[in-house]
């Protein structure tokens, strides 16, 4: 069966480490939605990879990585990725990673045009100024230049010119900014396709025959549900689909190949920009959970904001991914802990909210309702077995499956690829 890791709280939730593990009983991972704003984290022996945009099952040479059209790629972070692996000894044969004609591009003034509407709203997103919201504005807007399109200089030139026509008059009016010259990023652009060519195709038909040829796929998430463009705590949300609804649009395989949706989490929850986050430390803890965690965001090293567990955000990210399993990722990060606390509902103005709420405002009012459970204070990391998990660490997820209703699957308790039981 064909199986989908998607994150369920605000991303970082250890996607990378559970897809590598994953890969090795797969054929083909796929990424489907999102850009370089996304960092994945693996770590083989004293080995540590953060992936951008090529999937994280990379690692494997025997097996097939997809960058699915879903996904917004800045062709030059990409050749940057390719060549520092193959730098660490990886292949990346035009066999092994495959690259979808319909992906956007990320173009130098999506990357500009991040970082200028930043400077200018008063509600901060903290978006990773990669470009990403403006790269897929351009997708929804009819503007945008497809990876294909890099490899057809005159459709590029008129896609470029017209662009910049529009481009050029907002930097200048708008922002009082330089006019972008043509012929540099059109010079540019051409050789990325050049050098990308290889690796570009249609990859919606590849995977179909890979469903055909009976193969199995694993459909790599990034971000998370709270990141989600629809279902997020907008408007503090990435400009994607990273939910499972994602899979089908970003790689064109139909819903009936998705197979089996592993929601992933961390035994806490973090969160990296701006936005709601009922279940927030306080400073003390913060840095106690930050430092054990090493909680520092995997692109752009900004530090994570870390809370207690939310169980409300968490059961509506089953139901929106459909999801059937859980990966609790990080449960050492909690070794020390004497006691643990569990968000079950949220309250604000007398009202008591069991369901996560939309309204930001109560989001970003409400008083988390805690139930508070003993911690272990011993070391898991060596751990390999549920059975020897420490009683109150099996209680404390005893605990979070009644409150899920969902079997967890995966327990991840430490970086490294061994680190983690399977249930
Ligand atoms: P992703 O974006 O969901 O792939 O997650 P990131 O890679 O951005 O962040 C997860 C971080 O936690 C990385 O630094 C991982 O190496 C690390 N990590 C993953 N699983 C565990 C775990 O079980 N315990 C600890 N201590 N760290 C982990
Ligand atoms: P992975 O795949 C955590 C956050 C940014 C910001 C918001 C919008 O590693 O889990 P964007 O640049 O996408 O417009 O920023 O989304 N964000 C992430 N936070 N993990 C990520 O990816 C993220 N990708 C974007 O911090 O709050
Ligand atoms: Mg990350």
């Amino acid at each position: 069966m064909n199986l989908a890791v998607v994150g369920a709280q605000w991303g970082d939730e250890g996607k990378g480490k559970l897809i590598d593990i994953l890969s090795q009983d797969v054929d083909v991972t796929v990424r489907y939605q999102g850009g370089n704003n996304a960092g994945h984290t693996v770590i083989v022996g004293d080995k540590e990879y953060v992936f951008h945009l090529i999937p994280s099952a990379i690692l494997r040479p025997s097996k097939v990585c997809v960058i699915g059209n879903g996904v917004v790629i800045d062709p030059k972070a990409l050749l940057e990725e390719i060549e520092g692996l193959k730098k660490r000894g990886l292949p990346m044969t035009d066999k092994q990673l495959k690259i979808s004609a319909n992906a956007h591009v990320v173009m130098p003034y999506h990357r500009v045009m991040d970082q200028l509407r930043e400077s200018k709203r008063s509600h901060k997103i903290g978006t990773t100024g990669r470009g990403i919201g403006p790269c897929y504005c351009d997708k929804v807007g009819r503007m945008g230049v497809r990876m294909v399109d890099l490899l057809n200089p005159r459709v590029l030139k008129a896609k470029l010119c017209d662009n910049l026509n529009e481009k050029n008059d907002i930097f200048a009016k708008v922002y009082g900014c330089k006019n972008y010259d043509f012929g540099e990023i059109y010079k540019e652009y051409c050789s990325y396709g050049r050098r990308l060519k290889p690796y570009i195709c249609d990859t919606a038909l590849y995977l179909k025959d890979v469903i055909d040829r009976k193969k199995k796929i694993l459909f790599e998430g990034a971000q998370g549900t709270f990141l989600d463009i629809d279902f997020g705590t907008y408007p503090f949300v990435t400009s994607s689909n990273a939910t499972i609804g994602g899979v089908c649009a970003g790689t064109g395989v139909p819903p009936m190949h998705i197979g089996k949706v592993i929601a992933a989490v961390n035994a806490y929850t973090t969160r990296v920009g701006e936005g709601p986050f009922p279940t927030e430390f306080d400073a003390k803890m913060d840095e106690t959970i930050r430092s054990k965690g090493n909680e520092f965001g995997a692109t752009t090293g900004r530090p994570r904001r870390c809370g207690w567990f939310d169980s409300i955000l968490v059961r509506y990210a089953l139901i929106i991914n459909g999801a059937s399993e859980l990966a609790i990722m990080k449960l050492d990060v909690l070794d020390d802990l004497k006691e643990l606390k569990i968000a079950t509902a949220y309250k604000y103005k007398g009202r008591v909210y069991k369901d996560y709420p939309h309204d930001l405002e109560v989001l970003s009012h409400a008083q988390p309702v805690y139930e508070t459970v003993s911690g272990w204070q011993s070391d898991t990391r060596g751990v390999r077995q549920y059975s020897k998990l420490p009683a109150n660490a099996r209680r404390y997820l005893q605990r979070l499956e009644t409150l899920l209703n969902v079997r967890i699957k995966y327990i991840s308790v430490g970086s490294k690829r061994d680190e983690i039981i399977v249930c």
